[in-house]
């Protein structure tokens, strides 16, 4: 009877799994209009609006953190306004299927790499990327889908800068079902100092392209 119940609900798990379509980038087209008015037509990113570049950035990271934002374990309270911003954005995407869609067509974009607006010494930021962050992000800052470690490489120095500094405050990270997002704040903390934070952005620019 046990078992009976345990492979129905089984049965059913796998079912509700299957009914999600592949993301399609046609109907995503149209839920970006509204996205682009922040991110750019291309994804390139707003550094005026503090919107990200997202071209850089892999399918199933960008799933994730839309449905985080969806449900506040990314831009709830306490986040940054920017965040809490975005969360605002991301329930306008109905439900799981509009988030694989949007996110299938901004994989279609290739908005270009930002300037560099942060200074910090690259070598020294190397230093500290090789000891404290690369076994997650990747040698070369490509990013590591196993360990949910996001391609850092072409993201927007101010953007990266921001981010350290948000989950250093604690504005990212610290909901308590935010489970990747509280790994990557323990791993913020390990760097000595603001200094620190710029060279190590600095370091991650130069890995652009
Ligand atoms: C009102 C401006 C605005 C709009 C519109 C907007 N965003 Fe954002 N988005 C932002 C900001 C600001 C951030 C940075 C949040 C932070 O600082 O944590 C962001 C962050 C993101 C991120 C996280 C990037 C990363 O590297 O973690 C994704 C993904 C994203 N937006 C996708 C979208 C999509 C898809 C849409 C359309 C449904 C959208 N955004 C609409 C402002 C906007
Ligand atoms: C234990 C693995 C791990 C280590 C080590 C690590 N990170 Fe991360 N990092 C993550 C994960 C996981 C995320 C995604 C967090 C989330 O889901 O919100 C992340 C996210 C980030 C982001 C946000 C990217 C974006 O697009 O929003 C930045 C910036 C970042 N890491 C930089 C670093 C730097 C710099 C170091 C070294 C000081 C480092 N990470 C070390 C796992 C790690």
């Amino acid at each position: 009877m046990r078992m009976t119940t345990v492979l129905f609900a089984l049965l059913l798990s796998v079912a509700a799994g299957a009914a999600l379509a592949e993301g399609d980038p046609a109907v995503g087209k149209v839920l970006y209009a509204t996205c682009a008015s922040c991110h750019g037509a291309a994804g390139e990113g707003n550094r005026a609006l503090g919107a990200p570049r997202l071209t850089h950035l892999g399918a199933a990271y960008i799933e994730d953190q839309l449905l985080k934002f969806k449900s506040g374990i990314r831009g709830g309270s306490g986040s940054s306004t920017g965040a809490m911003q975005m969360a605002g954005m991301a329930v306008t995407l109905q439900d799981e299927q509009a988030v694989r869609d949007v996110t299938a067509y901004i994989a279609t974009l290739d908005g270009p790499v930002s300037a560099v607006t942060v200074e910090g010494n690259d070598e020294l930021g190397g230093d500290y990327f090789n000891q404290f962050c690369g076994a997650c992000h990747g040698a070369a800052a490509e990013g590591n889908p196993a360990l949910n470690s996001p391609r850092l490489a072409g993201s927007d120095d101010w953007y990266l800068l921001a981010q350290l500094d948000a989950f250093r405050a604690g504005q990212r990270g610290a909901h308590p079902q935010d489970r990747t997002g509280k790994q990557m704040r323990a791993m913020a903390g390990v760097l000595p100092d603001d200094q620190a934070v710029r060279d190590v952005v600095a370091f991650i620019r130069s890995r652009a392209e």
